[in-house]
C-alpha cells in the first residue's frame, strides 16, 4: 500500500510516517516545512527505500496532483495547529486547514484514491461541562483554529455524501510526547522548566484536557484508516483528564523545580474549559490507548532532557519574537 501522508515532518505526522513504514507501507511525505515542520523528525527514515519526501503546500493543486499519483490512501495531518497562533493571525489557518483540505479532497477524488483520512481534533466540538462528546454531537468550535478544523471536517463529510469519496475522520484529544514543537502546553512547560524559566498558566489553570500519547494517537489513525467505515467520524481520546495546573505540578516535580516558577497570566480569549471524548466507537475497531499518562509524561520529560540539540535551536530566532508577542504583555 502506498500512503500520501501530509504534514509528516510535524509532531504526530512524523510518528505516523514511522508507524506506516514499520507496517510495510510505502510513504510519500508531503510537507511545506512551516515553522512547525522539522526534517529532523523523520531523519531516521530519510533513506528508507519505501520513503519519499516532497516539499510542497497542500493548497498547491499542481504539486498535490503530482504527489498523489499511484497512491492508495491519503492521511491528512498537515495543518496550522496552535490555538494561540490562530488567535493572533487566523488567515493561515483558513488557507491550510480549510482550503488545503479542499484541494487535497479534489485531488484524491480525481486520482481515484481508495481512502481519505482526515486527522482532526476534539476541539471542533467546543467545550463540555459534564460527560463526553460523541461523534454524533454537532460541531461548535471556539477558536479560529478549531473553526478551521471544523471547516475541513465538514468538507470531508460533504465530499463523501456528494461524490461518494471514501473518507473517514479522526478527532484526537490533546496529544503529547517526544518531538512536539515547544509552543503547546507540555513541551513549552517542560523546556521552560528545564531552563528554570517561568511557566505561564492561563487564568486559574483549572481547565481540563484529555491527554493522549502520540504513539496511541498514531495507532488510532492507523486503525481508522484500516477498519473505519466510510463517511464516519471516530473520537480518539486518551481517557486521562487532568487540569492544566495539575499537569504543571507534575512537570515541576519531574524536572526538579518548585512552584515558584508558576506565573498565572491573562487567560486565553474564548478559552474552552474542558474537553472530553466518548471513545466507544474507536474501541469498537479494536483500538484503545495503551500509554499511562504518568509514565508517558516522565518519558517525555526525559526525551526533552536528552535532546536539547532538538529544541534549543527552535527556541531562538523567530521563536523568540513569537514568545514575546504571545507572552510579553500578559
Ligand atoms: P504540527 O504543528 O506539529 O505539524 C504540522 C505539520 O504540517 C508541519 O510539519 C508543517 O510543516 C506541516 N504543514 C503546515 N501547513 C502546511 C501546508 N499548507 N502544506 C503542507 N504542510 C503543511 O502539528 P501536529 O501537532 O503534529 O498535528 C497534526 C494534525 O493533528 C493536525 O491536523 C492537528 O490539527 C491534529 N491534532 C493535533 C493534536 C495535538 O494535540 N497536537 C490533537 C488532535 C489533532
Ligand atoms: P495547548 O497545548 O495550546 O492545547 P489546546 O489549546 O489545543 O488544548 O493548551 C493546552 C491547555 O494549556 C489549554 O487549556 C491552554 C493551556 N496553556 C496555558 O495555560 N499556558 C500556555 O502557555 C499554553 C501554551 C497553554
Amino acid at each position: 500500500m502506498r500512503i500520501l501522508v501530509t504534514g509528516g515532518c510535524g509532531f504526530i505526522g512524523s510518528g505516523f510516517v514511522r508507524l506506516a513504514l514499520a507496517r510495510g507501507a510505502e510513504v510519500v511525505n508531503l510537507d511545506k516545512l512551516t515553522y512547525a515542520g522539522n526534517p529532523a523528525n523523520v531523519a531516521e527514515v530519510a533513506d528508507h527505500p519505501g520513503y519519499r519526501f516532497v516539499r510542497a503546500d497542500i493548497a498547491d493543486a499542481e504539486a498535490v496532483r503530482e504527489a498523489i499519483e499511484g497512491v492508495d490512501a491519503v492521511v491528512n495531518l498537515a495543518a496550522e495547529s496552535h490555538v494561540d497562533r490562530s488567535i493572533m493571525d487566523p488567515a493561515e489557518f483558513i488557507r491550510t486547514d480549510v482550503v488545503g483540505t479542499a484541494v487535497l479532497l479534489a485531488a484524491a477524488r480525481e486520482a481515484g484514491v481508495r481512502r481519505f483520512v482526515q486527522v482532526s481534533t476534539d476541539e471542533v466540538y467546543g467545550s463540555i461541562g459534564e460527560g463526553a462528546f460523541r461523534e454524533s454531537d454537532p460541531v461548535n468550535p471556539s477558536s479560529p483554529y478549531s473553526a478551521s478544523k471544523a471547516g475541513g471536517d465538514l468538507q470531508v463529510l460533504a465530499w463523501h455524501r456528494t461524490y461518494g469519496l471514501d473518507a473517514v475522520i479522526t478527532r484526537g484529544s490533546n496529544t503529547y510526547g517526544p518531538r512536539q514543537y515547544p509552543e503547546k502546553l507540555i513541551p513549552l512547560f517542560v523546556t521552560n522548566a528545564l531552563d528554570g524559566e517561568p511557566l505561564p498558566v492561563y487564568g486559574d489553570g483549572l481547565q481540563v484536557r484529555d491527554w493522549l500519547h502520540v504513539d496511541d494517537h498514531c495507532e488510532g489513525i492507523w486503525a481508522v484508516m484500516e477498519r473505519g467505515r466510510a463517511g464516519e467520524v471516530y473520537n480518539l481520546g486518551g481517557g486521562h483528564e487532568e487540569t492544566n495546573l495539575s499537569v504543571t505540578r507534575r512537570i515541576l516535580e519531574l524536572t526538579g523545580r518548585d512552584e515558584s516558577l508558576i506565573r498565572h497570566v491573562a487567560d486565553r480569549p474564548g478559552h474552552d474549559r474542558r474537553y472530553a471524548l466518548d471513545t466507544a466507537k474507536a474501541r469498537g475497531l479494536g483500538w484503545a490507548p495503551r500509554r499511562g499518562f504518568g509514565e508517558g509524561l516522565a518519558e517525555t520529560v526525559e526525551w526533552y532532557r536528552a535532546h536539547r540539540d532538538w529544541w534549543e535551536p527552535i527556541k531562538s530566532g523567530a521563536y523568540r519574537a513569537y514568545y514575546e508577542a504571545q507572552y510579553g504583555g500578559r
